[in-house]
């Protein structure tokens, strides 16, 4: 088996992966005409045309809008599923869904559909699934905790967790202001992960505000780690399990893959990353493809694959019997 077919057929878990973002352009005008949503453009390159966080985040809001019924919800989460088993054999995938972004929905309304399609994916094609609730930070605190409150007042089998994603309205990542949200969080026993230290623009140390001052148990992103000794020590350290993204940066940062790229210093260092496609479709990726096209020219082989794939399996969130059986 060549080297490329063995990365396509290696089991993959997925733990970074925007519900949205695993939509179909066509399927996004499809959407888009049957409920009358207005898009930026119907031109799908246009579209799909963001080469920074902020822009991408305007389409990233536009493909929640276009989601208006429980059917809706149900058909995407499980076509996701689908597409990814036939691009790089996925087995388990853990998603982000960000209820605050279907304003006038309850979180019933969003959620159980969604868990509805899963589950019918799970059944069919045997990819387990967990559901990372995440906090908008282009929101207040205030409607965080919110949130948390609520995923805590309705508690659902296969929701594992939060997180936050989006940034605030000055462009920052501001991980500090959601202690609040977080510490509930914890004291419910929800697992916690936030999106930080993505690009150029975050400082390195709010992935020690993530770890220290939220409590979370896993990074998303954390490449500004490999930009400061002392971050990139703690997360050596602590082994804490990383999600990392390559054609997510490579489309907003600019990073092309090679031994220089971060993630390949951050797996070469020892952290413990994983591999996943953030915005699968928006980044014309997916999930074999994070490891065909990323790993070989990164430098690494077939022993540090399979490494990062299991590195995936142990960094779920899922029960650890349903765990093993990834490994
Ligand atoms: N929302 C969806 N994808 C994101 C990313 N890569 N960074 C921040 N917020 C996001
Ligand atoms: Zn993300």
């Amino acid at each position: 088996i060549s080297y490329p077919d063995y990365l396509r057929l290696l089991p993959k878990t997925e733990l970074h992966c925007h519900f949205v973002s695993t939509m179909q352009p066509a399927r996004l005008l499809e959407l888009a005409d049957k409920n009358n949503v207005a898009l930026a453009s119907r031109d799908i390159d246009t579209l799909l045309d963001s080469d920074n966080l902020l822009d991408f985040l305007a389409l990233f809001n536009a493909a929640h809008d276009v989601l208006v019924t429980g059917d809706d919800l149900a058909q995407l989460a499980y076509d996701g599923v689908r597409d990814a088993v036939a691009e790089g054999n996925l087995r388990y995938r853990e998603t982000f869904i960000n209820p605050q972004n279907f304003p006038g929905r309850s979180y019933a309304d969003v959620v159980d559909p969604i868990l509805d399609g899963l589950r019918a994916a799970e059944v069919d094609l045997g990819v387990g699934f967990g559901l990372v609730v995440a906090i908008n930070r282009n929101l207040g605190a205030s409607s965080a905790t919110e949130l948390v409150q609520t995923v805590i007042d309705n508690p659902r089998d296969g929701v594992f967790g939060i997180g936050q994603d989006d940034l605030s309205p000055d462009g920052t990542e501001s991980p500090g202001a959601w202690v609040d949200a977080y510490a509930l969080a914890g004291r419910h026993g929800l697992q916690r992960t936030a999106h930080v230290g993505e690009t150029l623009a975050a400082d390195p140390r709010g992935i020690l505000v993530a770890l220290d001052d939220l409590g979370c148990e896993r990074i998303d992103h954390g490449y500004r780690s490999v930009d400061d000794p002392e971050v990139f020590a703690r997360l050596l350290d602590s082994q804490v399990p990383i999600t990392c993204t390559p054609h997510s940066t490579r489309v907003l940062s600019g990073w092309q893959f090679g031994p220089e790229h971060r993630i390949a210093r951050m797996i070469a260092g020892g952290l413990n990353v994983t591999l996943s496609t953030d915005d699968a479709v928006f980044f014309r990726t997916d999930i074999g493809r994070e490891y065909t096209d990323v790993l070989p020219a990164m430098g690494f082989g077939p022993d540090a694959a399979k490494q990062i794939s299991l590195a995936g399996a142990s960094a779920a969130w899922c029960e650890p019997g349903q765990r093993s059986r990834l490994e």
